[in-house]
């Protein structure tokens, strides 16, 4: 990910502290920080929703809730995530045209419909997740790439 040009090459990215057995993000966030990027994080709001705050390191990160780990900083609002050059949002499951299977609130299907058409957007998937369809309805939002372990980064749609 870190030699992505896209992401290089990004002042902003929007991405999300991994939960669970999520493919883990914290190095790469810490990294991303480190090299001068500014990194956006997800609030989640009551109504499932994001709101989004800055990561500014480790300490920066504060229990939020259903096991997620937050950042502490001002919060910019749900459409500052249109100021991110490079989106990296989660997945369960994403196809080949980038529909993507979220965990059911519904939460990134908003937030990736205020990312404009030129902004990359990309799912980070384990071996196997990368599959022929995946159910979606009008309101689900594609990715336009996906990360896997062993093929790197693909562009899909
Ligand atoms: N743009 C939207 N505005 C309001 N509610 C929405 C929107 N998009 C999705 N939802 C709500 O979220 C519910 C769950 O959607 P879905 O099952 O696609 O979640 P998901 O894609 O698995 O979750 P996520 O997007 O957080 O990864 C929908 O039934 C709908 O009620
Ligand atoms: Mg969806």
């Amino acid at each position: 990910m870190l030699g992505l040009p896209e992401l290089e090459m990004a002042g902003t990215v929007a991405a999300y502290v991994s939960v669970g057995t999520e493919p883990a993000t914290q190095g790469l966030i810490f990294a991303l920080w480190k090299r001068g990027t500014y990194v956006l994080l997800p609030v989640l709001l009551a109504d499932g929703d994001l709101d989004w705050a800055s990561y500014e390191g480790p300490d920066s990160l504060v229990p939020g809730p259903r096991g997620l780990l937050e950042p502490s900083e001002r919060r910019r609002g749900v459409m500052s995530i249109t100021s991110a050059d490079l989106v990296i949002a989660p997945a369960l499951a994403v196809d080949g045209t980038g529909r993507r299977l979220g965990r059911g609130g519904g939460s990134y299907d908003r937030a990736l419909a205020r990312v404009g058409p030129a902004v990359l957007t990309m799912a980070l998937l384990y071996d196997g997740e990368l599959v022929d369809e995946v159910p979606a309805g009008d309101h689900d939002q594609a990715v336009r790439a996906v990360a896997l372990p062993s093929h790197g980064i693909s562009r899909l749609g």
